[in-house]
């Protein structure tokens, strides 16, 4: 129980390592949350640990996030502490690379791209691109036959979203080319860039040459766009191109293209790391499968045995399937760390400390220093859920008390509006699997409409069973995947 205290008492308690610039840039690496919860055990819900020259201060629990989440404009910057990365991969003028109030009107932009109108007509859609997959891709035929679980995601997730919110020309020109300069985007945006943001590898170069040619193929689709005659489309580059910013300005061509890059980027890993955790947890546990295919037979079936097409407003009628994301979503979510830059000193509240920290709660984490903030560590936590480890999907039945439990402790808090419209605080809660506050996601409604509707689909005409014990978690990349090579699952068309 070797506690390094600062010098300064007022700062918080750093974790002890051995390599000064090193730090705990290992143990945290390998595996976040173990470090985390380790840490919590040692020093409380407030720390700091060194990584790679960088000060890292981890406020936990749904206090911890408040604190930070619901950090003050003048004390924390998202973008001071992801520009670095996201910059040339997205763009430049967008996200992180603008002030924060263009980010909010970005986003209210994008939220208009998300209406109720669009997410309906992409039900359709999505429902088409999966069953089109299952034919052409998986072959499904009443033998049992295997696939990789992250492979087959990653692809459903890119065919789907480029059908609905990317846009027929994105689908149209899902070949080899942007296969590519996708991969070679993706190979820039890693724990290494994030690190390391200048280094002379191949890497980096074929990075910002994809930027390029993806920025370039974003821009000829909307100048075509506005020179031809075009049906109303349902998707983001069209809604993007009638947006304008408060005082009236357009985006420009270059604009509307790096966030289309950013949000296929956003969506990318998110979603299919979702999907692939569901249908993982579900071919271990065939009786929560068969549960699902009972819920849409009981809602949706004909007397024949048949399905009637399912419809946006279907998707709300699924409570099983809800609960099956959420809870995947408690155990899995796929950003494991959340970080701001502290741009001024932030006095800790006496009410983060905890009992650990009592004699000494006044705290101050200076600017200079990142905050890290990991909603997961809340969600996992076993002060809070009953049998935490557990996938448990009924635990959010009303019934069940659990979700109930953790509810009642901790209020939503009050609306606020971000500028990108207004959204519940909720920054102090034990569930964030999209955040909160205002860089909270605003891909949610859309990621669940896609894995609503893909899970459905799948659900309505296969068997599955996972093939070898359930895959651990790899965080060695940015967002948490299952271990490859681990993600097989078995599969047959329904009897
Ligand atoms: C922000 C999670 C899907 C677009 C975030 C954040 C989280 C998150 C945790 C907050 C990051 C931070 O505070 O630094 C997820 C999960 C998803 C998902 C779990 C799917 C299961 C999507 C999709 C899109 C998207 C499909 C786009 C269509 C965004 C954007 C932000 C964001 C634009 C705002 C960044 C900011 O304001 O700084 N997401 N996301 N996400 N996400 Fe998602």
């Amino acid at each position: 129980r070797q506690k390094l205290l600062p010098k300064d008492p007022s700062l918080p308690p750093v974790v002890f390592h051995l390599i000064p610039w090193f730090g705990s840039a290992a143990t945290y690496g390998m595996d976040p949350y173990k470090f985390l919860f380790d840490c919590r055990e040692k020093y409380g819900d407030l720390f700091t640990f060194v990584l790679l020259g960088r000060k890292m201060t981890v406020a936990l629990g749904p206090k911890g996030n408040n604190l930070i989440l619901g950090g003050r404009l003048n004390q924390v910057s998202a973008e001071e502490a992801y520009t670095h990365l996201t910059t040339p991969v997205f763009g430049e003028g967008v996200v992180y690379d603008c002030p924060n109030d263009m980010l909010m009107q970005q986003k209210r932009m994008v939220k208009f791209g998300l209406s109720t109108e669009n997410l309906r007509a992409y039900v359709g859609m999505i429902t088409d691109e999966t069953l089109g997959f299952m034919s052409k891709e998986l072959k499904v035929n009443n033998q049992w036959q295997g696939f990789d679980a992250l492979d087959a995601m990653s692809e459903l997730t890119i065919l789907t979203a480029s059908r609905t919110l990317q846009g027929k020309e994105v689908r149209a020109g899902l070949d080899k080319t942007f296969a590519q300069r996708y991969e070679h985007l993706d190979g820039g945006f890693t724990p290494i860039n994030f690190m390391f943001p200048k280094l002379p590898l191949p890497s980096y170069r074929r990075r910002d040459k994809a930027q390029k040619a993806m920025s370039e193929f974003y821009q000829g689709i909307i100048r075509k766009r506005r020179e031809g005659t075009h049906d109303h489309e349902y998707d983001m580059i069209s809604a993007l191109q009638s947006s304008s910013y408060k005082d009236g300005t357009p985006l420009s061509d270059r604009d509307i293209a790096h966030m289309m890059i950013a949000l296929l980027m956003a969506g990318q890993h998110t979603s299919s790391a979702t999907s692939s955790w569901t249908l993982l947890h579900l071919a271990e546990r065939p009786d929560v499968w068969n549960e699902l295919y009972q819920e849409q037979k009981e809602k949706f079936g004909n007397p024949d045995g048949t399905f009637r097409d399912l419809t946006y407003e279907d998707l709300k009628e699924l409570k099983v399937l809800d609960y099956v994301i959420r809870e995947t979503l408690r155990l899995h979510a796929p950003i494991h760390s959340i970080m701001r830059k502290v741009i001024s000193d932030i006095p800790v509240p006496n009410s983060l400390s905890s009992p650990k920290q009592s004699e000494n709660s006044s705290y101050v984490i200076p600017k200079g220093h990142f905050v890290l903030a990991s909603p997961g560590v809340a969600q996992m936590d076993p002060l809070i859920w009953q049998n935490a480890e557990e996938w448990n999907p009924h635990r959010w039945n009303d019934e069940s008390g659990v979700a109930a439990m953790a509810a009642e402790q901790y209020t939503e808090g009050d609306k606020v509006d971000y500028g990108y419209g207004s959204v519940s605080k909720g920054t102090e809660s034990p569930y964030q699997p999209f955040g909160a506050g205002r860089h909270r996601c605003i891909g949610e409604s859309f990621a669940y409409v896609q894995l609503q509707t893909i899970l459905a689909t799948l659900c309505r005409n296969v068997e599955l069973k996972l093939q070898g014990p359930f895959p651990s978690p790899n965080y060695q990349t940015m967002i948490v995947l299952p271990l490859k090579g681990q993600t097989k699952i078995m599969y047959k068309l329904r009897a």
